[in-house]
This record gives structure tokens, sequence and C-alpha cells, in this order.
């Protein structure tokens, strides 16, 4: 996949396949060889002959190939290059009575596909001698017979051609007659007459001589009666008679009527017909009705196995007296066999990234008809990417039209039909079944575009946080996935020491324990490979989102807890009920609702007299203090968050009711239960001196802003500053994607004990979460002026 298309090939590239193609024709050869050869026979050496480097012939597998259903008769020696024999060759068999005798072979080499005609000529070595029909032939001829008569000899035949067949006859000496030959007839002409009286019978020895190298003969004795009477023997119509004959024929069909006449009268001229010298594969092909000389047909005659047929016929008369002629049988081709489809070579299995146009097979088409019959056109069905193109005649390639693709069709039948030219056509089909090779073409590709993990935090490790899946469509190897992290960083530190991926699986585990607070999430890159060469790969993010437990107690800030601290608040006597006296402040590590907090008030001194705003934390009188209650309050105060389970602390609180300074002294007697330190009295004095020093300024203040009060306010929002250099660094918001709880939080703290945070909380909050004690202020026009507001709180109070 992914290769250039046909059409983007450069032109030289073109023409660099069509030389190819070319290839395929040129260099064909040519061999001549001896019949009756022992088998081994080197008939000659086709790697040299042909420029093929020997090293080679093995690999591309050279084989010679004797096309059709014939027999195999030579081979090839790839060590060698030579072309051998493997069996007897009989050129008489083979070939019969043909001038020349040919047999075609194709030598076949692979990679690339090469073809090469092979052709061997069987020449005709003497190997049979000439023969007569007979040993004895009886001839009886009147004594009135003229000189000059001529009187035929049945020829005698020689299985070989040309030279090696009958060149010449020989006629022993005698005194009566001399020997008559030409291309038809051998005849015996009388020279002088004969006289019964002197000889009434004698016997002449004729020899025939083939021109062939030793010199073969064979001979033939003439058996010569004299006789008394006038007779004559039997005259043929025509000297040779010639007849055609459609193959396949019916038994008893009439081929030929031959006749012959004989001028004698009575028995002398009843004339009878039988063959000649007939070979001995024909002998059964043919019958002669010896009395009406009417050939017909008993056996099957094939044009494919023999053409035509040539037999003597003898003319008898009551005497003996016989004459010769020949007959010629020419049979026709009919269309009775089908083309046959041969699958020379095939590249199986081909890689699918072969480019279209790529010869992956080579098919020859035989069809052992003549002529029109033989001629045959092939084929390919319509819908698989391969055509037939045809090379040398009656050999077509198979080349791929399109790109393969082995994830879509991993096998093909090829279904290749050759059809011949003949009436009615004849047809047959081959199928050829081709794989198609896996090449490492598709990267494995994940299921999902990113995937994502929720893990909550104090997670075991090795637990489980989810499993990617990549799929790849190839075969084995190059469809075999390896998962594997990518290297990174996550807080600093290698990827692998948060999560690892099993190879096999894809199953990301945790390696360690998270923890939420340190590390709300990460991403790690995973990347799919499949294990072909080279191997392909990709990608993906996997986004672990670690979610929060309640692992964290609330933290309280305000009032520190440590255990020789020691801190307290000063409430005005004249503090009207409402009045905001001191605020807890406490936060929690956890989210959610893991860092809800709220507040309560579990003991108090003077039950009823202080409440504590249950998310707020405040502080406040519920009542007017009156002259009754104690001057030192202690309350304990806890704050719970909203996990399940809850996690709370707890601090204490004290309260001095006082409006006089010089009553702190009596705070030792509050501070006798606390370890009696120098140290604790002076943050007792450095905290009451703050105290009264931002009282009086706030006093100041309103004293000159809101001077038609009667009785001013105290209030100690500002006693509860809390330098930001307290907080926990973990509380600002570190990757900016805090939430809106954790804004909350932030607000909590900062905006102490200011009334704006009673707003503040109603912006941050769904109002349904609030109690139903809590003050609401929306309007805006509230918090335009923080000294506006208390005017409103009060008239509120
Ligand atoms: C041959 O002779 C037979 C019978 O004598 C006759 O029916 C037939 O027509 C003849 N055929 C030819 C070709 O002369
Ligand atoms: C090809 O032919 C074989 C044998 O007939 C058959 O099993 C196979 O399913 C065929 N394949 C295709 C792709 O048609
Ligand atoms: C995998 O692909 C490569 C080429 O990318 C090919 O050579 C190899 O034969 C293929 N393996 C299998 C098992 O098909
Ligand atoms: C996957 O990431 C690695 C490392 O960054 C990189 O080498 C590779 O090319 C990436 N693969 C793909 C398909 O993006």
């Amino acid at each position: 996949m992914g290769h250039k298309g046909f059409a983007s090939l450069s032109p030289v590239f073109l023409l660099v396949c069509i030389f190819l193609m070319l290839h395929l024709v040129h260099g064909d050869l040519s061999y001549s060889i001896p019949e009756e050869t022992k088998r081994g026979y080197v008939i000659g050496n086709i790697a040299k002959d042909l420029g093929i480097d020997l090293k080679t012939l093995s690999s591309r597998q050279a084989r010679v190939d004797f096309g059709g259903s014939r027999k195999r008769y030579g081979n090839m020696n790839v060590n060698t290059g030579d072309l051998i024999t493997s069996e007897r060759i009989d050129r008489e068999n083979l070939c019969g009575k043909k001038p020349s005798c040919v047999l075609k072979a194709d030598l076949v080499l692979e990679n690339p596909l090469e073809l090469h005609r092979v052709s061997l000529h069987v020449q005709d070595v003497n190997d049979n001698g000439p023969q007569f029909n007979d040993d004895l032939i009886e001839m009886e001829i009147s004594e009135s017979a003229d000189k000059g008569n001529r009187f035929s000899i049945e020829e005698a035949h020689d299985a070989d051609i040309g030279q090696n067949a009958v060149q010449s006859y020989n006629l022993q000496n005698n005194d009566n007659f001399i020997l008559s030959v030409d291309s038809h007839k051998v005849e015996l002409v009388l020279e002088n007459t004969l006289d019964r009286e002197k000889q009434k019978e004698m016997n002449l020895l004729l020899t025939a001589l083939d021109g062939g190298s030793p010199q073969r003969s064979g001979t033939v004795v003439i058996h010569v009666t004299v006789l008394d009477a006038n007779d004559n023997a039997p005259v043929f119509s025509q000297t040779v008679y010639k007849a055609s004959l459609p193959e396949n024929s019916p038994p008893d069909t009439v081929v030929i009527n031959i006749s012959a006449t004989d001028a004698d009268e009575g028995v002398n001229g009843d004339v009878t017909y039988q063959f000649g010298h007939v070979s001995d594969n024909d002998i059964n092909v043919f019958s002669i009705d010896s009395k009406t000389g009417v050939i017909t047909l008993t056996g099957q005659v094939d044009f494919e196995e023999i053409s035509s047929f040539e037999m003597r016929v003898k003319a008898k008369d009551g005497l003996g007296l016989t004459s010769y002629a020949k007959v010629l049988i020419d049979v026709h081709d009919i269309n009775d066999n089908a083309p046959v489809i041969y699958l020379k070579s095939l590249t199986n299995p081909v890689p699918e990234n072969v480019s279209p146009g790529t010869e992956v097979g080579i098919v020859n088409v035989q069809d052992e008809d003549s002529n029109i019959n033989q001629n045959v056109h092939c084929s390919i069905q319509q819908n698989v990417p391969f055509k037939l193109v045809p090379s040398i005649k009656n050999y077509y390639s198979i080349v791929t039209t399109g790109q393969l693709d082995r994830e879509l069709v991993s096998e093909y039948n090829i279904t290749i039909s050759a059809t011949d030219e003949g009436s009615p056509p004849l047809s047959s089909s081959k199928t050829v079944q081709l794989s198609v090779a896996d090449i490492n073409d598709n990267p494995p590709v994940f299921e999902e575009q990113s995937y994502s993990a929720y893990v909550t935090e104090n997670n075991k490790p090795g637990s489980t946080l989810c499993s990617v899946t990549a799929r790849d469509p190839d075969w084995r190897q190059n469809g075999t996935v390896i998962y594997s992290l990518l290297p990174g960083e996550v807080n600093g530190a290698p990827v692998s020491s948060y999560v690892s991926v099993n190879g096999d699986t894809g199953v990301i585990h945790a390696v360690r324990s998270f923890d939420y607070e340190q590390l709300r999430n990460f991403k790690v890159q995973v990347m799919a490979r499949d294990n072909g060469s080279p191997p392909l790969s990709s990608n993906v993010t996997v986004s672990v989102f670690i979610s929060d437990v309640n692992d964290n107690s609330p933290q309280i800030l305000y009032p520190a807890l440590e255990a020789n601290s020691f801190m307290t608040e000063l409430v005005p006597k004249a503090a009207h009920g409402g009045s905001l006296v001191s605020k807890v402040i406490a936060v929690d590590a956890d989210s959610g609702q893991n860092a809800w907090l709220s507040y309560h008030i579990v003991t108090s001194t003077e039950p009823g007299l202080f409440t504590i705003g249950v998310h707020s934390g405040e502080i406040r009188t519920q009542r007017d203090i009156s002259e009754s209650d104690s001057m030192k309050q202690n309350l304990i105060v806890a704050v719970k968050d909203n996990g399940q389970p809850s996690l709370s602390a707890t601090c204490s609180m004290y309260l001095i009711i006082s409006d006089n300074l010089a009553e702190v002294t009596e705070l030792k007697d509050i501070s006798s239960d606390e370890n009696n330190s120098k140290m604790t009295s002076y943050l007792i004095i450095a905290l009451v001196s703050v105290s009264t020093f931002f009282l009086t300024f706030i006093i100041i203040i309103m004293g000159v802003r809101f001077c038609r009060r009667r009785k001013p306010r105290l209030l100690f929002d500002g006693a509860v500053a809390i330098p930001s250099a307290y907080l926990p660094p973990n509380y600002a918001d570190v990757d900016g994607t805090g939430t809106l709880r954790s804004t909350y939080n932030y607000d909590a703290y900062l905006t102490t004990g200011s009334r704006t945070s009673d707003f503040k909380f109603v912006t941050s909050y769904n109002d349904n979460t609030l109690p139903a004690d809590q003050t609401l202020r929306k309007s805006p026009s509230d918090f335009v002026d923080p000294f506006e507001e208390f005017e409103t709180s009060e008239v509120g109070a």
C-alpha cells in the first residue's frame, strides 16, 4: 500500500518495462538431435547458448517444459545447463513419414519470468531397412505376353525417411526381365518373350536398397510361372486414389470405391481386391470389400493422431494376375479438442505492495486441433484486479491491474477461460489460486482517540487504572501490538514511577499510591507498536484523574492550637446581641465535600451567650451581655468536614467580657490553667495592646464619621487578620482548574470576619445549601461601601 500509481511512473520506466516484456520472446533455441539416442544424451548447453549465468539456473527454477499432455523427452541439468534426453525418442513413432519432425519445448525461468522456445529437430537415423510385404511374390505370366509388357510389383517400404528410405531396386540378372522404377510403381518389363517349353517357371531375386549409412536392404523372391493361355492382368482405373475423411467419422463410413477391370472373360475376369502392405497401426482402421472394392472405415480416425493414411491395394484376377494401386486418405480436422490452459509459472504468494502492472504468472494455452480450430482467445473474469497480456503466441502474462490490499482481499481465485474459433467453439477454464502476502502497511490504531482513567487517592500500588487497546489488521507479527510508555515526566519524576503498562494487554497499572493533595491529574503517552520490520506505531494520551478521599482533618488556623499558646478575645460589655466577637478559621486540605467545613460550639461556659456561624465560623453574641455573665468565657469549638466519614478538629476559644484594659490583669486567672510562662504573658499583653490600639483607631474613625451614633460599636474584625504566609502552600490554586469550592476556601480565610464574607459565601454557594438562620444580603447596595454596610447591619440587628 501507499505505492505510486502506475500512471505516475516515468516514461523511461515504461520503456524499461517494454524491454523486459520483449525479453520474453527473444532467444529461441534450435537443436538437432538424432533419434534413438541413449538416455542422458546431451542435446546442447542451454545456459551457454542463452548466456544465462549457471548459478541462477536453480534459483530461477529453470525447467524445460514439453507442453501439453505429451511425454517429457528431455530434461535440464541445472548444475551444468545441459539439456539431456530423458527417454528414447523414436522418430518413426513420433512423426511417421513426415519429412520433418520437430519437438517443441519451452524453457521457463522465474524471477523475472522469462520464456524461451526450444525446438528439437529429430533427425532420422537409418534404423529401419527396406521391407517387402511378402517374402515371395507369385506371378503368372502368359507365354504370349509381348515384349515390353509391364507387370506391377508391390514396392518395398522403409519406415525411415529421406535418404534412409528406399532409394533403389536391384533385380537379379535374368534373360527375360528388366526393372522399371518410377515414383509410384515398380514394374517388371518383359524384355525377351517367354517360352514355356524352354522354362516353365523362374525365381528372380529383387533387392531394395536405402540410401542410409550403413546401407540397409531387403529382398523378395519373385516366382514367375509361365502360363499357356492368353491372359490379362487386372488394370486399376487410377494409379493413385485420393479420398478425404472427417475425423471421428462413424464406423462403416464409405471412404472410397476402387475398381480394376480385367479384359479376360469368365473366371479369369473376376477381380478381387485386398490391401497390400498396411502398417500395424492402420491394419484395423479400414476394410476393403474384396468383391466391390469399397473401402469402409472400421476403426477410429483421429486427426490429432494420424492425419493421413497411405495404403496399397491389390487387384487379382482368377488366374492370380495382380496389379497394385495406392490409396491416400486425408483426414479432416474437426473441432473436437477444447483448448487446454497450462499455468507455466506463478508468483505465489504475491506481496500486497506490488505496483499495478506487475506480472505474477504465465499461462500457456494449447489446442490440439488445427487451423482456426486452434485459434484460442483467453480472458480473465471481470471482478479481480488481474488481466491477461498476450506475449508470444498462445502465451499470456497474468498482470495486476490495481493495487492489492491483503487486509481487504487475501486470496484470489482467478478464473481464466479460453475459447477457440471452431464451429461450434469449444472452451475451457482454469482457476488459479493466488494468495496475497502481507506487508506491514498498517500501524496499530487505538480504539479511542484518548483515554481517561479515574482513581481515588491512596490507591494500592499495582492497582489497575484502565486499559488501552490498539488494533492492527496486518498478518502475524506485522499485526502483533506491543504497548509501552513513552518517556515523560510527571512533577519532575519519570512517568514510569507513576504508572506502568502491560506490553501485551495494554492494561495500565499504578506504580505508586497517589495523593490527591499532591497531584490531581496527569497525562501519560502510551505507544502501540507492531512487531513488523520496520515497525509502525501510534501514540495515545491517557489522562489519569485522581479523586479525593477525606484523608485530611480540618486544620484550625485560628485560634492556634499549640498547647502553650494562649489567645483570647476581648468582648465589650456593651456588646449587643448579634455582635461579631471572633471567628474560628479552619482549612481542609481535601476538596469538595471533604473540605466543606462546619463549625459547632461543643461546650461553653455560658450556654446560649455565643453562637457560631455553621459555615462562617463567626462567633457572635446571641443576646446582650448582662452583668451576671461571667467575665471569663470559654468555648470549645468543633470543626467538621463533610466527608464520609467526616473528620473533625476542636479548639478552645477564650473570651473576656470587659471594657477595661485594667481588668486584663485578671487574665492571669484564666491563664493559670495554662503554662504560666513569661512568654504567654507577653503574648497576652501584645495581643491586648494590639486589640486596644485597633479598637481605639476604629473608635476614632467612627467617631469622626458617624458622630451621630450614641453608642459606638466595637469590632474585632482586624484582630484576626492572618498573614498570608501562614497559609499552607497547597491552598494556592496550583493548576488554575480549581473548583468553586476551593475558591470559597481561599476566600473564607482571607476575608477574616468581615461581613462581606457572608456575601461571598452566598455568591460562591448554592443558596439551597445555606442554613436557614443565615442572614442573606444580596442587594448590591449592601456592599458598596463596607462602612455603609455597618449601618444597614445595625438597622437589621
Ligand atoms: C461405392 O460403391 C457403393 C456400392 O457399390 C455405392 O453405393 C457408392 O455410392 C459408391 N461410392 C462412390 C464414392 O463411388
Ligand atoms: C477459492 O477457491 C477455493 C477452492 O475452491 C475456496 O475454498 C476458496 O474459498 C475460494 N476463495 C475465494 C476468495 O473465493
Ligand atoms: C511483514 O511485513 C514485511 C514487510 O513489511 C514482510 O516482509 C513480512 O513477510 C511480513 N510478515 C508476515 C508474517 O507476513
Ligand atoms: C510517538 O511518539 C514518539 C516519541 O515522541 C515518536 O518518536 C513517534 O514518532 C510518535 N509516533 C507517532 C505515530 O506519532
